[in-house]
């Protein structure tokens, strides 16, 4: 299994900001164990994409409509991600699920669209606050993953994000212990559901990364590398990130 450090640039950064992939492909232009993913605005793509041809940077998505094309004002295919560039796409951010209402039978329809494509989808779960502080958090994860992820998926065409709500751009990281106990159960779901194949299958823990504790996230049984938003803006965050995962 190759592990993925994958960043989430959200609505931030414009052509000015390109200067960070440059600075990035400079400091890891040495060979890496893991694969490094940016998933940019749409607006920059295909740039970051022409920046990433011959290196080692991966560029993907961070959402697609179900279909491929048509009267969809607004929307972007699954299809024109890849004819941008893009190997990768999220689906299912706690973000657009709260802001945009997209439920798990829509994810899984997403995730079903990027395989489609040739895309990988990173699928993302998470429980709330209220959600774990009420005992729910693995029925949620359980809910959610049984809902979001497509049949027949394999370790080359599915990849699964635990990002617990609370945790995204707070500074609040689970402890150990939380991240161990979802990350493994999110594993023997996987089992039950795809068989052999779900062993590898890259689950990735996202939700405050950052240099000074990705060493101790990446110890962690089942965590198969990062989404990490906030800190992959800055070239020097996200590489030390990316040599930690290296390195794990
Ligand atoms: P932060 O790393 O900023 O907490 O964001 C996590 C996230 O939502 C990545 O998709």
């Amino acid at each position: 299994m190759k592990k993925l450090a994958a960043g989430n640039w959200k609505m931030n950064g414009s052509v000015a900001t390109l200067t960070e992939v440059a600075t990035l492909l400079k400091i890891q232009s040495t060979p890496i164990c893991c694969e490094m993913l940016l998933c940019p605005p749409a607006t920059l793509l295909s740039q970051m994409a022409a920046m990433a041809v011959g290196t080692a940077l991966k560029i993907g998505g961070q959402n697609c409509h179900t279909k491929g094309s048509g009267a969809h004002t607004g929307d972007i295919s699954a299809t024109m991600l890849q004819d941008a560039g893009a190997t990768y796409v999220i689906v299912g951010h706690s973000e657009r699920r709260a802001e945009h209402g997209e439920t798990d039978t829509l994810v899984r329809a997403k995730a079903i669209a990027a395989q489609s494509a040739g895309l990988v989808p990173i699928v993302c779960i998470g429980e709330t606050g209220p959600e774990r502080d009420a005992g729910a958090t693995l029925d949620v994860i359980g809910t959610q993953l049984h809902g979001s992820i497509p049949d027949g998926a394999t370790a080359a065409t599915l990849v699964v994000a635990y990002e617990p709500v609370w945790a995204i751009g707070t500074d609040h990281t689970p402890t150990v212990e939380q991240i161990a106990e979802v990350h493994a159960f999110i594993r023997t779901r996987l089992t039950a559901r795809l068989g052999t194949e779900a062993a590898d299958v890259r689950i990735l823990y996202g939700g405050s990364v950052k240099p000074s504790n990705a060493t101790k996230i990446f110890a962690i049984p089942h965590v198969n590398g990062a989404l990490v938003g906030g800190a992959s803006l800055k070239a020097a965050d996200f590489a030390a990130i990316v040599t930690a995962l290296s390195a794990a």
